[in-house]
């Protein structure tokens, strides 16, 4: 089985699980550093959702319309969606898994907060957790460091995808210590960053070098569209 995960910008990931498509927090259109927008999409199977916030759900609606993909979020999140006119949803919560045809998903915890475009409560915030043909791969979502990352590392984790961006999210200095000391995966893709001037400052080159040199893992830097194989 193959797994190919394809970094749009910002948070926004495309993933292809043999053939199972997954996008996920869909904000292309009005992402500055995006290049895809939502007609690049005819068809989609799945798009995850972590957080209600614009810059994870602007092209949201839109896009499940178009493709009729099953939304799976939150469930006041996906409540949400369905009365947008979103027509297939999987409504999860914190800590619950359930067993999609492409693989495990399990919702695991975020330390961020969560809105609704029309100001509506969007549940808690979330990540994810797959676990896919005996893979682990864990989607932070938009959070702070805690230390119960320690539990989704339990899980030998084959790749993290963690915000590193600061100002809104874990900075690069608790996103080492996210990987170093709780989530230890083999390999990490930073996200959030970058994409706007407040959380452009990161220098990710000293970042990289810092977990090269400090951890067991291996730091993957994408180039927007660009593709890591698991
Ligand atoms: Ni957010
Ligand atoms: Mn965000």
């Amino acid at each position: 089985m193959t797994i190919s995960i394809t970094w749009l910008g910002h948070g926004t990931l495309s993933l292809d699980v043999d053939g199972t498509t997954i996008l996920v927090d869909p904000f292309l259109d009005s992402n500055p550093v995006a290049t895809k927008s939502i007609t690049d999409f005819d068809s989609l199977d799945y798009i995850l959702v972590t957080h209600g916030h614009m810059d994870h759900i602007a092209d949201l609606i839109p896009l499940a319309q178009r493709t009729r993909a099953t939304v799976v979020g939150m469930i006041e999140l996906t409540d949400w969606a369905e009365k947008n006119g979103v027509p297939n949803t999987h409504a999860m919560n914190l800590g619950g898994g359930w067993d999609f045809p492409f693989g495990r998903v399990k919702m695991t915890p975020a330390l961020h907060s969560s809105s609704l475009p029309d100001g509506s409560y969007g549940g808690d915030p979330a990540g994810f957790l797959l676990t896919v043909d005996g893979k682990n791969i864990y989607i932070a979502g938009d959070t702070a460091l805690f230390s119960d990352m320690a539990l989704i590392g339990k899980h030998s984790l084959d790749l993290a995808i963690i915000p590193i961006g600061d100002n809104y999210t874990m900075g690069p200095e608790d996103a080492l210590t996210a990987v170093a000391d709780y989530l230890k995966p083999k390999a990490v893709i930073p996200v959030h960053y970058g994409t706007f001037p407040v959380i452009s400052h990161v220098d990710v080159g000293a970042w990289e070098q810092a977990i090269s040199e400090q951890t067991q893992t291996q730091p993957i830097l994408l180039s927007i569209n660009e593709t890591y194989t698991l």
